[in-house]
C-alpha cells in the first residue's frame, strides 16, 4: 500500500492509472477507522480496481467549539487497517497542502444544508463540500463511496456530483451498527461507559418510529412523539432533531405517503450521535 501526502502526486498516481483504463474508487474518511469503515472500504473494493482512502481530519468542518483538536488519529491502527483491506493507496494530505496560503474558494449546497445537521452546525457542510471537491479534483475518482449514517452529507454529496457533473458514482452502503444497534461512529469512543449502556435507544427509538409507520400511523408528529417519549425515558439522552423528511429533498413532510427518511441527533452528556431510519409505507392489496 503506497501512502501519498501531497496532492500533485496523488493526482499523477491517478492519472497514470487511468490512461491505462484502471477504474478508480475513493473512500473519504477522517480516519479513526472503525467496522463500518472496514464495510466501507469492502464494497468499495468490488466496486473498482484501484482503491484510494482518504485521511484528512477536515478543519474547516469544525466550528470553533467543536473537537478538532481532540479528534482521534490513530494513524498507525488506520493504515493497518487499509492495509488489511487490500487499499491501494491512503492519501494523506495536511492541512497546509489542502488549503495553502490564499486558499478562498468555498463550495456550498445551500438547499440540502439549510436543515437538520446544517441548521446544529452552520458551516459544517460548507467545509464538508468543499473537502470532497477538492478530494474528487484531487483523486479523480470513477466510484465513491458515503455511508448512511451521515444521510444528509450523502445527500449533499448526490447533489453536487450532479450540479458540476463530475461524472463519478456514488454509492451509499447501509449503516454498520453494533449488535445492540448503535450505528458505528467515530465519535462513540467518546461515550463513557455509561453513556454507552444508554445509547442505543436512540436507534430503539427509531424502531419505534419506523414500526408506527408500518402499523399504519401516517401524521409525522404523532409518529415523533412516540420516538421523544422512548428517548425521554432516557435522562442522560436529549434530542437535537427528530425529523421525518422526504429522502432526497430532506424538506420535512407532515404526513408520510410514501418513502421518507427518519432524521435525527441526540446528545449524550457532550458527545452528539447521529443516525437515521428509512421507512415506506406498504401498498395496500
Ligand atoms: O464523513 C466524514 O468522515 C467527513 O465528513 C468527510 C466526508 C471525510 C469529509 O471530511
Amino acid at each position: 500500500m503506497k501512502i501519498i501526502r501531497l496532492p500533485h502526486a496523488m493526482s499523477r498516481w491517478s492519472d497514470r492509472l487511468r490512461r491505462e483504463g484502471v477504474t478508480i474508487g475513493l473512500v473519504p474518511t477522517m480516519g479513526a477507522l472503525h467496522d463500518g469503515h472496514r464495510a466501507l472500504i469492502k464494497a468499495a473494493r468490488l466496486q473498482c480496481d484501484a482503491l484510494v482512502v482518504s485521511i484528512f481530519v477536515n478543519p474547516t468542518q469544525f466550528s470553533p467549539n467543536e473537537d478538532l483538536s481532540r479528534y482521534p488519529r490513530p494513524i498507525a491502527k488506520d493504515r493497518a487497517l487499509c492495509r488489511g483491506e487490500g487499499v491501494d493507496v491512503c492519501f494523506e494530505p495536511d492541512a497546509g497542502a489542502m488549503y495553502p496560503e490564499g486558499f478562498q474558494t468555498i463550495v456550498t449546497v445551500p438547499v440540502v444544508a439549510q436543515h437538520w445537521e446544517g441548521a446544529s452546525r452552520p458551516h459544517h457542510f460548507a467545509g464538508v463540500a468543499t473537502v470532497v471537491t477538492k478530494l474528487f479534483s484531487i483523486v479523480r475518482p470513477h466510484v465513491t463511496l458515503f455511508g448512511q449514517k451521515d444521510f444528509q452529507q450523502a445527500a449533499l454529496i448526490r447533489r453536487l456530483i450532479r450540479d458540476l457533473n463530475l461524472g463519478i458514482d456514488l454509492i451509499v452502503p447501509d449503516t454498520i451498527r453494533e449488535p445492540d444497534g448503535l450505528a458505528m461512529s467515530s465519535r462513540n469512543i467518546y461515550l463513557t461507559p455509561f453513556q454507552r449502556r444508554a445509547a442505543p435507544t436512540f436507534h430503539q427509538a427509531l424502531l419505534i418510529g419506523r414500526t408506527a409507520v408500518e402499523t399504519g400511523l401516517r401524521d409525522s408528529r404523532s409518529i415523533e412523539q412516540r420516538m421523544r417519549h422512548v428517548i425521554g425515558r432516557e435522562p442522560t439522552m436529549s434530542v437535537d432533531y427528530l425529523a421525518i423528511c422526504d429522502p432526497e429533498t430532506l424538506e420535512p413532510l407532515t404526513r408520510i405517503e410514501r418513502r421518507a427518511v427518519i432524521l435525527g441527533a441526540v446528545r449524550i452528556g457532550s458527545v452528539r450521535l447521529l443516525d437515521n431510519m428509512m421507512v415506506a409505507v406498504k401498498p395496500r392489496r
